[in-house]
């Protein structure tokens, strides 16, 4: 066994921990009627999501990658995403949190065991402990999926966390990127997941992009202006959601001028990036400004490609991993921080918070790049592909930092704002 492998060993172990002890915060905050409660027909109740992930635990590194017997075989079907709804969720019969919590502590102690057991290479599923990393990112998703249903919750705040850092400059304004071909997506990061595979090279002509997200000042003017009014700066289909939603302002904020954040009213900073905006707000707020939403491959452009060197990096600021100075993650602070808050984490372009507090929604739909091949199931992202979802990028104030890269792509409904999201704009050059 080598050094190299134990290294290995030793991070899964550690984001596991990691993992799990966000997934306790996240159960362990409420009472049993909360993690119970449907908070939002959108959302699952906490307790199908703690389950779920010791679920998926199970099928991938206890049965799949340990070749264990299963734990609980009988609960399988009730933990399949695809087979209920969310908004079913509460009426099935589901582990309570005491049977989900011996369940997941069970599950998460034979994995622990393959894991010094397994081996890291030879099958492309183990190959650089991807299945692990995998199942890292998964408990992390539904950790954010987690923080959402809490932002969504009635009731005495159960959260906090220390305010981000202030603006270190001023950040505003837009970058030129010049044309050109730029390598989009990865082979080589080794937990990437299937959709963010292969690499390939994507010609962008010339086109100029925002250095910060859309701040909720210059969000503020679009309804000032009667963004929501007018038709004009709306798709056909974003017109008719705007009518029947009735949306006239974000998610979460009030008509005096606050927002609820984790059941906190705050007043509204102007310099903090708008969030909890569906996709077709954030296209109608691009039209009314003269501007359009960047496309999946600008976006990634801006916040990968190295003029001096031009290859991509695997983040902003280079090739080291996330740290704190870089990005707002992890939900160390409940809430974006102020344009100009991370320098240290701006791309070579000096664009600015590209990973870390809103996800960002971009123009395109989710689809597979040049070459993709499902792996390991066709659930994670395949059957989502075509014009029914955008894809968003970057990752929240939410997104651990295993969760998210220079290459990451989520996706959801254009009508979708229960999520992190918010935009930046760009135009042609
Ligand atoms: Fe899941």
């Amino acid at each position: 066994m080598t050094v190299e492998t134990n290294r290995l060993r030793d991070l899964v172990a550690t984001e596991l921990g990691r993992a799990r002890d966000r997934t306790t915060l996240l159960t362990e905050a409420v009472d049993e009627g909360d993690l119970v409660r449907q908070h939002s027909p959108l959302m699952s109740p906490l307790v199908w999501d703690l389950a779920h992930v010791g679920n998926q635990e199970e099928l991938w590194l206890v049965r799949d990658v340990g070749g264990r017997e299963p734990v609980r075989h009988d609960i399988d079907e009730l933990y399949d995403a695809f087979k209920h709804a969310r908004r079913d969720r509460t009426r099935l019969p589901l582990l309570n949190p005491d049977e989900a919590r011996r369940y997941v502590a069970t599950v998460r102690d034979k994995v622990l065991d393959v894991l010094d057991h397994a081996p890291l290479e030879g099958a492309r599923l183990v190959e650089r402990a991807f299945a692990f990393g995998m199942i890292v990112q998964h408990e992390q998703q539904h950790d954010e999926t987690m923080l959402a249903t809490h932002q969504l919750r009635a009731g005495v705040p159960v959260l906090s966390a220390p305010p981000p850092p202030s603006p270190a400059t001023p950040v505003g304004g837009e970058v030129f990127v010049p044309g050109g071909d730029f390598e989009m997506g990865t082979s080589t990061e080794a937990w990437a997941l299937d959709n963010e595979r292969p690499a390939h090279r994507v010609f962008v002509p010339p086109f100029h992009l925002d250095r910060a997200p859309v701040t909720n000042g210059r969000y503020q003017e679009f309804i000032d202006a009667g963004g929501y009014d007018d038709p004009r700066w709306w798709t056909p289909a974003g017109w008719s959601h705007r009518q029947t939603a009735g949306l006239t302002r974000p998610e979460h904020w009030t008509p005096d001028g606050h927002l609820i954040r984790f059941g906190r009213a705050v007043p509204i900073d102007p310099d903090e990036p708008v969030v909890h905006v569906c996709w077709y707000e954030a296209a109608a707020f691009a039209a009314w400004a003269g501007r359009r939403l960047p496309t999946e491959a600008e976006w990634e452009k801006a916040a990968r490609w190295d003029p001096a060197t031009g290859r991509s990096r695997r983040y902003p600021w280079g090739d080291d991993p996330p740290a704190a100075e870089h990005a707002n993650l992890g939900q160390r602070h409940l809430q974006p921080a102020p344009v100009g808050a991370y320098p240290a984490g701006a791309s070579p372009l000096g664009v600015h918070q590209l990973i870390g507090d809103v996800w960002e929604w971009v123009s395109t739909d989710f689809h597979g790049y040049p070459g993709f091949t499902a792996f390991p199931y066709r659930e994670y992202s395949e059957v989502f592909f075509g014009a029914d979802y955008k894809v968003l990028r970057g990752g929240s104030f939410g997104t651990d930092r295993s969760a998210v890269r220079g290459t990451f792509r989520n996706w959801d409904y254009p009508i979708r704002r229960q999520i992190f999201s918010g935009f930046r704009c760009a135009r042609d050059a």
